[in-house]
This record gives C-alpha cells, structure tokens and sequence, in this order.
C-alpha cells in the first residue's frame, strides 16, 4: 500500500509553480493512495514571521487546498500544528539521527541563514522536522518539486541509518518527481525558482488568486530573448522554455518539445500559456470564493484531518521511541 504525504509552507500567497510542483498533483494523487496533505505551518517559523500573517496565510494555504479539489473524505488535510507534538517529538528523535555537518550542507541553510546574524536555530534543524513529517506517517512516496530533491534525499538517509542502528522502524520514501515544470522559474528573472509573492506588485509570480487579467498581464510582460525562435533550450533560452513547460504543465501534455514544434511566435505562446493558466486557476478561484465565506467549514476538516493524521502517526512515533530506548 503506498502512502504519499508531502506539504507547503505558509511564507507567502501560493504561485503557479506551487501548484504545478506540487498542489495540482496532490489532487491527482489523491485517488492513488493513502494521502496527507499538510499546511507545515511550523516550517514558516524557521524565518522571522509574524503570528497573525502567519495565521491567516495557513487559513489561506488551507482553504486552497480544498479549492484545488482535495477532497476530505479521501485525503486526510491537516496543519501540521495541529498534531504539532507529534512531529515535534519526532523531530527531537531525528536530530538525535542526523549529523551537523549533514544538516549545515543544505543548500537552504547555506542560501538563507548560515553566517547571517539573527539565524533561527530552527532553521538550521529544518530537515530534522521535514524527515519527521515524512517518516511519521509510514511515507513511501513524497511528491515534491525539484527544490526539495536534497531534503527528501537527507529524509532518506535518516531512515536508513535509524533502521540500521535501532531496528526496522520506518519506511525509506521515495520521490516523486513532477514529469514536467518540475521547477517554475520566476517570468520576469527565469535564471530563479518563481518563489512565494509576498509583494503585491511583483510581475515575475503568478499566485493561485491572481485574477485573469493580471495573469495574462504577467504573461505578456513574461521574460524571453530575441531571437524569435521557438524551441527548448533550458540554459540558452530559459524564459521561453519556462513558458513551455508552464504551457505543457497546465495542459497535462508529457513532451515540451512537442508543444514547442506548435509554435513560430511568441506571441502566441504567451497568449495560448495565459489562456491555459487561465483556464486551471479558473474553477480554483470560484471554489476559493465559495469555501471562504465558510471558515467554520475550513476549521472543521481541518480538526477531522487533525485526528486522523494523530492516529495515523502514533503508531510510528511509539515505534522510534521504543526502538530509541525512550518508549
Ligand atoms: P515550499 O513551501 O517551498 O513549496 C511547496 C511545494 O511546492 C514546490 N515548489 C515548486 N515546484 C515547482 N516550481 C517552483 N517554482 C516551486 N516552488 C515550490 C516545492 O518543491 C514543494 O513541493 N520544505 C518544503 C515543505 C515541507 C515538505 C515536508 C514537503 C515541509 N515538510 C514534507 C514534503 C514533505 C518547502 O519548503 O516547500
């Protein structure tokens, strides 16, 4: 039986490249195995946050969950501070698993905190509490975008070298790699991952709740070259491949290169990638508008998917402290 869970963390409004890495294929998944879908909100606070932004941009990661077509009776939806203790003593378990050299050669900790003042400590443990929300829950598959290759990767070698110094406890997941945009590159800087928007202006996002005309503005303002000529070159060509496989993402369509051969100008392109963003944000906006009115709604699967992710984990958390010598 395969158990898939992965997570987003609530930093910033969730982008197009959240949902095409991650989110749009949850919804597919779902179907396919058992799934727990986590808000992590205690990764958010691994940076300088502030409670009530972060509260309300959990509520907002929470309710598109559902408007992307998480279903709750098939999935389990849960923040993951509402089984908080769970994964926090699991994390504890992990730290005392993995080396401090392990975790300081993270490419996230070296880009974002190692050598900065004011550094959380949490920051530099993230990948103790990321291998714990994996392995709490028997996770055989993790679907994740590209950037989280080298987390899941240390989430493996933590289960392994768990089993072979305490005995058989957890499963060693695998990840699942997205076929196509497996890295969305920003539009206006296509050399970077498009990142959460926390700025209201910027042009290189594309957020879940942008509406139709501001996608197809960003699109048309999109970064490319100027040598007119349609074809996949990820180093040479990295803002018009980027469009392509935006386009073949959106469109469900395996080959970049196919989409590619359909095209002799931009323009169209950019117009046809506005259009079939257009066409997956759509039935996700009007659902959002329709859930929000409904918090209460949004609070009460929350708390059922609390519990059922509670008892899902418990058997494994007991499992590691027993094998740990602290059961
Ligand atoms: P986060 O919140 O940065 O991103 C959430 C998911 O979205 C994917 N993603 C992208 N995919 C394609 N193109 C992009 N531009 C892009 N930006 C983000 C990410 O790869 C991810 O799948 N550490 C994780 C959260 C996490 C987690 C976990 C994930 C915590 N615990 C356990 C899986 C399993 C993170 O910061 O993702």
């Amino acid at each position: 039986m395969r158990t898939i869970f992965s997570g987003i963390k609530p930093t910033g409004h969730l982008t197009l490249g959240n949902y095409l890495g991650a989110l749009g294929r949850f919804v597919d998944l779902q179907h396919e195995a058992l799934c727990v879908f986590s808000i992590v909100d205690l990764h958010a606070m691994t940076v300088e946050h502030s409670p009530d932004r972060l509260r309300e941009l959990t509520r907002e990661a929470a309710t598109l969950y559902l408007a992307a077509g998480l279903d709750p009776d098939v999935c389990v939806v849960v923040r993951q501070s509402a089984v908080g203790a769970l994964h926090a003593e699991l994390t504890y378990l992990m730290e005392c698993t993995a080396y401090v050299g392990e975790l300081q050669r993270m490419i996230q900790y070296k880009e974002k905190g190692r050598g900065r003042p004011k550094t959380r400590a949490s920051l530099l443990t993230y990948p103790a509490l990321m291998a714990a929300d994996i392995l709490l829950y028997g996770t055989t598959h993790v679907p994740v975008g590209d950037d989280q290759k080298q987390h899941v990767e240390l989430t493996r070698d933590l289960a392994v070298r768990f089993n072979r110094t305490y005995g058989e406890v957890f499963v060693v997941p695998e990840m699942m790699d997205a076929a196509v945009a497996a890295r969305v590159m920003d539009l206006q800087e296509p050399t970077k991952k498009m990142m959460k928007s926390t700025s209201d202006d910027s042009l290189g996002q594309i957020r879940l709740l942008d509406p139709p005309d501001v996608v197809r503005r960003k699109m048309r303002r999109a970064v490319t070259d100027s040598d007119g000529v349609v074809r996949v070159d990820r180093d040479g060509k990295p803002g018009l491949t980027n469009l392509l496989e935006i386009l073949a993402a959106a469109t469900g369509e395996e080959s970049v290169e196919t989409v590619a051969a359909r095209y002799a100008s931009y323009g169209q392109l950019k117009r046809d990638t506005a259009d079939a963003v257009v066409a997956v944000l759509e039935p996700l906006q009007k659902s959002y508008a329709d859930l929000a009115k409904d918090p209460a709604a949004v609070d009460a699967i929350l708390a059922a998917g609390a519990d059922r992710a509670r008892d899902l984990g418990t058997p494994y958390l007991a499992a590691a402290k027993e094998a740990m010598g602290v059961g």
